[in-house]
Order: structure tokens, then sequence, then C-alpha cells
């Protein structure tokens, strides 16, 4: 279901009580402040999950979410977290294949389609991220790029399946780099993205699905991505760490 979506990824960041700390800032601000109806998503370490979790309480505008899990129910694989783990920890989503974990980890998108399988087998809504590196936008093959990623990761999916992934463009070239693609590149990958949805399954199927953009998103340069028609919203790395910042994100909307 097509929702606008601001998603907090802090990555490897922040102990426990920092942890804490910031997503109760950011619940009460967005509480306060925030006028528009987007999805709120905080993305802690594993770790912190519960913890933040008895701290979102009851909001209905704050989510949950975990960033990664294991393609298997349970079982001997020392280390890994499963889907059932992170919706009993109150995730209601999972970021998979963050650029971060196919680069270091070795995540490939046949592996992504098994993790996404499976979540969405566990009520969990994966946040699938895809996108180029600079080498292949510079080479102009960022398109066949994100349309393989795309096929290859969700084309096995119904569309009835499909409609509850949220896609995440993340151009590699602009996370954490501070260079952010311009509206105009977000707006052209992001509806790029949508037709190829729309030729394998219909127009309808493809306008239910919220695609996120990811890459160096600050307070500066929200409101001008977010207000391209293809674009629902964001996945925030480094400003998810500063509550005003985030929070400022998320009233881009407004
Ligand atoms: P960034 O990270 O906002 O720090 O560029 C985005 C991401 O990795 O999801």
């Amino acid at each position: 279901m097509r929702k606008n979506i601001v998603a907090g990824n802090w990555k490897m960041n922040c102990t426990l009580p920092e942890g804490k700390k910031l997503a109760s800032e950011v619940i009460h601000m967005v509480e306060d402040e925030v006028k528009n109806d987007a999805q709120v998503i905080l993305i802690p370490p594993f770790i912190h999950l519960t913890g933040i979790h008895s701290l979102i309480g009851s909001s209905n505008k704050v989510l949950l979410g975990a960033q990664n899990c294991h393609q298997s129910q349970s079982g001997a694989f020392t280390g890994e977290v499963s889907a059932a783990m992170l919706v009993s920890s109150g995730a209601t989503h999972v970021i998979l294949g963050h650029s971060e974990r196919r680069e270091y980890f070795g995540e490939t998108d046949e592996l992504l389609a098994e993790k996404i399988k499976f979540t969405l087998e566990n009520n969990l809504t994966p946040i699938f991220c895809c996108g180029e590196k600079l080498e292949v936008r510079e080479a102009n093959d960022h398109e066949r790029l994100v349309s393989l990623q795309v096929e290859k990761a969700l084309f096995n999916l119904s569309s009835e399946d499909i409609i509850k992934v949220v896609i995440a463009y993340e151009p590699v070239w602009a996370i954490g780099t501070g260079v952010t693609a311009s509206a105009e590149q977000a707006q052209e990958m992001h509806a790029f993205i949508r037709n190829h949805i729309a030729l394998k399954y219909d127009q309808e199927v493809a306008a239910e699905i919220s695609i996120l953009y990811g890459g160096s998103v600050k307070p500066e340069n929200a409101k001008e991505i977010f207000s391209q028609p293809d674009v629902d919203g964001g996945l925030i790395g480094g400003a998810s760490l500063k509550s005003r910042d985030f929070t400022n994100i998320v009233k881009a909307f407004d």
C-alpha cells in the first residue's frame, strides 16, 4: 500500500542509552510537531529493538524496523536473527539488501529474493534497497543494473505480495558522501523502477508501491526530493542520528 515513509537507518551507531535518548527525542518531536501522515520508522541495531519498542509504545506515527535478517526460520546460524524474532521484538519492517550488506557481506539478489519471500511470510515488511555504484552511473549503465536488481529480488513475487514491499533507491555514490542525487535524477530513476514494475505486473500494482530515495538526504534537500511525483519518502542514514534533523526531514511532507 503506497504511503509516504521516512525511515532512519542508524547502522552500527548508538549505545543503548544513546539510542534510547535519540528515539525518545524523535518520538516526542514527531508527536508534537509533525502534521502530515508519513510513517516514521526507527531502525536501530538489533540489540536495541525491544528497548526502543517500549519507548514507541502505542504511537501510531512511529514504527520500528531492523537492518537485516536471516532467510531461515531458526537453527544453527550463529550470530544471525530471524524474521520471527524481529516481529516478536516489535519490528514491522526490515531493511534488506542495503549496499553495505551487498558490499561487505556479499549479499546477492538471489539471497535477497529468499529473504524477501521469508519476511513476507512472517508479516514483516521488507525495505528492499537497490542502486548503482559511481562507475556504473558514469558508464550510463544504471538503469540496466537497477532493473536487474529489482527483477532478481522481486519479480518472483505475486502481485499480492510485491505491493507489500517498500523499495529504496539508493545510489551508492550518494550514501554517506554528502553528494545527493538531484531531485531530477531521483525522479527519473523512481519513475523508471515504477515503470519496470508496471511492465511486469500492471499499472495498478506499480502505483501501490512506496519507493523511497536514500543517499545524503538532509533537512535542506528533503522537501525538493520528496515533492517529486514518484518519490514517496526517504531512507535516511547520517541525518537520522540527529533528532532535530530527522524530525525536520519528516516535516518536509507538511
Ligand atoms: P546517508 O545513508 O543518509 O548517510 O547517505 C543512507 C543509507 O545508507 O541508507
